[in-house]
């Protein structure tokens, strides 16, 4: 695409960042919550295509299994949703990988809840809040200098849940709205500073996170390496807006007919929701 190229509808600039083809080798790769499911399968394939990978999570066994599998992969225990940890994070990163020039915000729980009782623990209500969102808000913080200094990239994962909520997980729902809203707003704030925000929105996944979702019916579930493969080909392709196989369906029907869509979710949830 060259700026001479008319397009209708008209873009927003950032939609097609100058320097197309993003080369996908020799970054230095920051994935929180990459001891597992989505964000492992990244942090594999990121390492086979000859990048330096730092991953996070909460549980050390889990970084312990990794490291033994991964040798290549680093591995740091952090948790998203402590501040403290995040701050040590972003000084132990700067000092060891000075060159970080890519952050994958990735770490992400889903909860099913029933919202017709009050909830036996109103801490525990906040719990996606404080690590999808405030994760994503707070990791994003801690590294905006060095993403900047070395001109790199963030990638924010939200879900094609963020378009269209599946009442059975409503917060973890609005977690992801609220990620894909200040997603849209970071994007436009780093551009002078020549730093690409890209969101992948992915569909259901066949992980840990997805263990209760039955397959078939309304729900297609894919494997973690087809959704890799459908994030690189939308990577190199510069797209800031990465919808995945039924993502994509959502963001449209969302456009075209929400009432519908909105109660087939429902519809296709209703069973989801635990007992009150
Ligand atoms: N699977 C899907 O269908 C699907 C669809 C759309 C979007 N997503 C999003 O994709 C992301 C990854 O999901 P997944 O399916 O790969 O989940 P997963 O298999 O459950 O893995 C989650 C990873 O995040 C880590 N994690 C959780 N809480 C954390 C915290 N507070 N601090 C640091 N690490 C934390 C976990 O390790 P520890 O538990 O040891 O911390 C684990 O490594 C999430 O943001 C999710 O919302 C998933």
């Amino acid at each position: 695409m060259t700026g001479a190229q008319a397009s209708y509808p008209p873009v927003p600039s950032h939609a097609f960042p100058k320097d197309l083809n993003m080369n996908l080798s020799g970054h230095t790769i920051l994935i929180t919550g990459g001891s597992a499911g989505i964000g492992l399968a990244f942090a594999k394939k990121f390492v086979e295509l000859d990048n330096v990978v730092i991953v996070t999570g909460r549980r050390q066994s889990k970084l312990d299994e990794v490291k033994a599998a991964n040798p290549k992969i680093h591995c740091i225990q952090s948790d998203v949703a402590k501040s403290a940890d995040i701050k040590a994070l972003a000084v132990k990163v700067a000092a060891e990988f000075p060159k970080l020039d890519f952050l994958m915000n990735n770490a992400g729980v889903f909860v099913n809840r029933n919202l017709s009782r009050p909830a036996k623990d109103l801490d525990s209500l906040m719990e996606e809040m404080d690590i999808n969102v405030g994760g994503t808000i707070r990791t994003t913080s801690a590294f905006v200098d060095l993403i900047t200094a070395n001109k790199g990239t963030i990638l924010n994962v939200s879900s094609g849940l963020a378009y269209v909520p599946l009442p059975s997980s409503p917060i973890y729902c609005a977690t992801k709205a609220a990620v894909h809203s200040y997603t849209i707003s970071l994007r436009f704030q780093l551009e002078a500073a020549g730093v690409r925000v890209i969101e992948l929105l992915p569909p259901a996944v066949k992980t840990e996170l997805t263990a209760d979702i039955p397959e078939g019916g309304d729900f297609t579930v894919i494997t973690t390496d087809v959704l890799v493969d459908a994030t690189i080909k939308g990577l190199k392709a510069d797209k800031t807006e990465i919808r995945v196989g039924q993502s994509g369906q959502l963001y449209w029907m969302q456009a075209i007919a929400p009432g519908f869509i909105n109660a087939q979710l429902w519809k296709g949830s209703k069973s989801l929701v635990p007992p009150a």
